[in-house]
């Protein structure tokens, strides 16, 4: 077994880096990797009760977990009001999880420039397009509207509502299932200026 795997089995014998930053990374597709990791992200209502949503999981280092979204959206207004947010990523067939809490701060403007440029046609399109009033439209309308502006815009520059935030974790949980034995999470904790982590049952 490669080093790099016995990294991120949790399952494992021995000491657990003692950077959870080396995990994720071990975990989660490199920033330039097209494909982005859908995460869950929840804030709290400005009514007080929990809130969440899918977004893609833009890019990541130690300032912080990038998304990306609207400025005219809930979940900026929610985290204007409380600048705390968390984000789950599952991966598929249900093997691992990451869990993150923490604090949530502007993303810097050249990341939030990157990440438009990432971004496919389509989502820049929504980013520029996507109101209540659209929605609220015939779907006809809807459609030849959108055909409209693709046609009159075929290289929009970056919308005025595109914002980003970065998820600063103070507690990171990483799951595994288990096959021959029962799940299993290893959960760091910023203590001081590093970390301290335990083991908890799945
Ligand atoms: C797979 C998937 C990916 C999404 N990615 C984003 C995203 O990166 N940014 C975003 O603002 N909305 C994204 N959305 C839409 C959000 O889930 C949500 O509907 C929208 O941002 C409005 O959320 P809010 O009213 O809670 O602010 C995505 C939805 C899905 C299903």
């Amino acid at each position: 077994m490669s080093a790099a795997v016995e990294l991120f089995d949790l399952h494992a014998d021995g000491t657990p880096p003692a950077d959870p930053l080396v995990l994720a990374r071990e975990w989660l597709p490199g920033d330039d990797e097209p494909e982005r990791p859908q995460v869950t992200l929840g804030t709290v209502g400005t009514d007080g009760w929990p809130d969440a949503r899918t977004v893609l999981l833009t890019a990541f280092d130690e300032t912080g977990f990038a998304f990306h979204t609207s400025a005219a959206s809930r979940k900026v207004a929610e985290l204007a009001a409380l600048p705390r947010a968390s984000m789950v990523v599952l991966w598929p067939g249900s093997t691992r999880q990451l869990v993150l809490r923490g604090d949530v701060v502007p993303d810097a403007e050249e990341s939030v420039a990157a990440a438009w440029a990432s971004r496919s046609d389509h989502l820049r399109q929504l980013a520029w397009c996507n109101t209540d009033e659209l929605a609220s439209l015939p779907r006809a309308e809807r459609q030849q509207r959108w055909a409209a502006w693709a046609a009159a815009n075929p290289a929009p520059g970056q919308a005025g509502s595109w914002v980003g935030y970065r998820l600063q974790p103070r507690e990171l949980t990483f799951w595994a299932g288990g096959y021959d034995a029962a799940s299993r999470r290893l959960q760091y904790t910023r203590a001081g200026g590093g970390w301290r982590w335990q083991h908890l049952a799945g």
